[in-house]
């Protein structure tokens, strides 16, 4: 069992009395991520969607082991303060970036060598095609991109689903975590 310290313990319950209202991902979810992060020892994650921290806690808190660091993007000002005080709080501040602004331009304007080797989508659901046109080049060989709510939004991730799968630079799976986790292994 994954032994989590007190503190951040308690920052992790008191979010999820508000799960519905910031949109968080369940805790399912939350420890899986943590875990594909471990399994993967990712070095270099992007969350797409940061609300008021909580999955960026779990994926922090698998880097914190594997030495990596997180890049994490949200537009509301009001949110990225709050979650920006709960890494504070679970102590992975040191290793999370948190940027603001729309996440579609903020992708556009990555550079040509920003590499990731783990990708986390969970901001606008119409949006997820465009998030992952623009985020394909950025991601290695061997890179993951997990998309939450494809089966909770199925309509609205359509697009998306459909690129990803058609797409044979990448092995994709669909798990049934509780709003659906869609898992996507880079090929090549
Ligand atoms: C589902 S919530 C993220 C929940 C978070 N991943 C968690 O589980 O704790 C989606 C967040 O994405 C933000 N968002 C939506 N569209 C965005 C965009 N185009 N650019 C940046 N952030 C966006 C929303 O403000 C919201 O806080």
């Amino acid at each position: 069992m994954l032994v989590i310290a007190d503190e951040t313990e308690k920052v992790l319950e008191e979010l999820e009395l508000t799960q519905k209202q910031f949109w968080n991902v369940a805790r399912e979810t939350g420890n899986f991520l943590n875990m594909l992060v471990k399994m993967n020892n990712v070095q270099n994650a992007l969350e797409i969607g940061t609300s008021n921290g909580y999955s960026g806690i779990w994926l922090g808190l698998g880097l914190k082991q594997t030495g990596g660091r997180l890049t994490t993007i949200e537009f509301y000002e009001k949110r990225q303060t709050i979650a920006l005080e709960n890494f504070k709080r679970c102590k992975v501040d040191d290793i999370i970036t948190s940027k603001i602004g729309d996440a579609g331009t903020i992708l556009e304007y990555l550079k040509d060598d920003d590499k990731f080797d783990f990708v986390f989508i969970d901001a606008s659901k119409p949006q997820y095609l465009d998030y992952f046109k623009l985020v394909k080049p950025h991601l290695v060989k061997g890179g993951i991109i997990c998309a939450d709510n494809v089966t909770s939004h199925a309509e609205k991730v359509k697009p998306f689903l459909d690129a990803v799968f058609a797409d044979n630079d990448f092995q994709s799976e669909i798990l049934p975590l509780p709003a659906g986790l869609s898992v996507s292994y880079k090929l090549v």
